[in-house]
């Protein structure tokens, strides 16, 4: 993989997503964000770092948690994000949230700079999250936490999408998506260390954790109506997927998921029991 062009296109996507990321009345980032940090447990006065904060789904829960006595500091690479979790800090007048523009995977701070580091829906982002691991230890004071979320990875469904969607997106569309986005190249990345506890728990051994716990729970993802959710779905990770889809096939495709999804919310709001996967581990003491 071309790391370089693939942090690139990750990085424009959720440049051009930021404007409405999390915006659209679709509840999923800030109850997953929320529920992330009740298990990362930050204490008053802690230092918190959040990898991939987005406009600040978990980063300012844990600013909430730490209080004016502990610092906050999110880092994104697309500086659109940066620039919306900046805005949202100073209209809180929060003074202990700070944010820059970095690359998550290569995180530039001196050892033990922090208490706690999590990241919400963004170790997946990583070309290589596994080798950021380590680093992510190394930043760790002793007894120091790290949490963070991933979809819930299984064979048989399409990274990121429900499976409800799996068979409503032809075979031959996601044949044409470039390489390191076709669902084999996503499963290889993904699955390959997320998804069987065993292997990620001896990944995170390997990486300088301990204590290491992996929950499943589902997070009520809850929309007003089909359309907003198919809204919704271009203001984050799956952006990825509809921008490389022609016009017309976007339309079918659109038209297929609006259809599907008001069929299954029947009169009142949708309701998507989506499974999300919680890792923490500790540093020992
Ligand atoms: C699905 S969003 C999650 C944002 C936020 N944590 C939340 O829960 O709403 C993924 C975020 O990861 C960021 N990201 C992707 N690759 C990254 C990298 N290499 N370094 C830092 N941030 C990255 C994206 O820009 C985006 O803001």
């Amino acid at each position: 993989m071309d790391k370089t062009k693939y942090k690139s296109t990750v990085t424009e996507a959720f440049n051009n997503a930021a404007a409405t990321y999390d915006q659209l009345g679709v509840e999923f980032f800030t109850p997953m964000g929320r529920r992330l940090v009740e298990r990362a447990d930050p204490r008053p006065g802690q230092r918190v770092l959040d990898v991939g904060c987005g406009r600040g789904a978990s980063l300012f829960v844990a600013a909430e948690r730490v209080g004016p006595s502990g610092h906050v500091l999110g880092i994104d690479i697309a500086p659109a994000m940066v620039e919306e979790a900046r805005r949202q800090a100073g209209t809180l007048g929060a003074r202990h949230v700070e944010v820059r523009v970095m690359d998550g995977e290569h995180p530039d701070f001196p050892p033990a700079s922090f208490d706690v580091v999590t990241g919400s829906y963004s170790l997946i982002f990583l070309p290589d999250a596994p080798a950021a691991l380590p680093r992510y230890a190394a930043l760790l004071r002793p007894g120091g936490r790290i949490a963070f979320t991933s979809p819930v990875f299984t064979e048989d469904t399409f990274p990121f999408l429900p499976p409800v969607f799996t068979e409503l997106i032809p075979e031959r569309l996601l044949r044409n998506l470039p390489a390191d986005w076709r669902p084999d190249a996503l499963k290889r990345r993904f699955n390959s260390w997320l998804q069987d506890t065993g292997d990620l728990t001896r990944t995170m051994v390997r990486a300088g954790f301990e204590d290491v716990e992996i929950a499943d729970e589902h997070i009520d993802l809850r929309a007003p109506d089909g359309e907003t959710w198919v809204d919704w779905s271009h203001t984050q990770g799956m952006r990825l997927l509809w921008q490389h889809l022609p016009e017309y096939e976007n339309r079918q495709l659109r038209h297929r998921l609006t259809t599907e999804l008001d069929r299954l919310r029947g009169e009142g709001p949708l309701h998507l029991p989506t499974p999300v996967r919680f890792v923490s581990a500790s540093i020992p003491n």
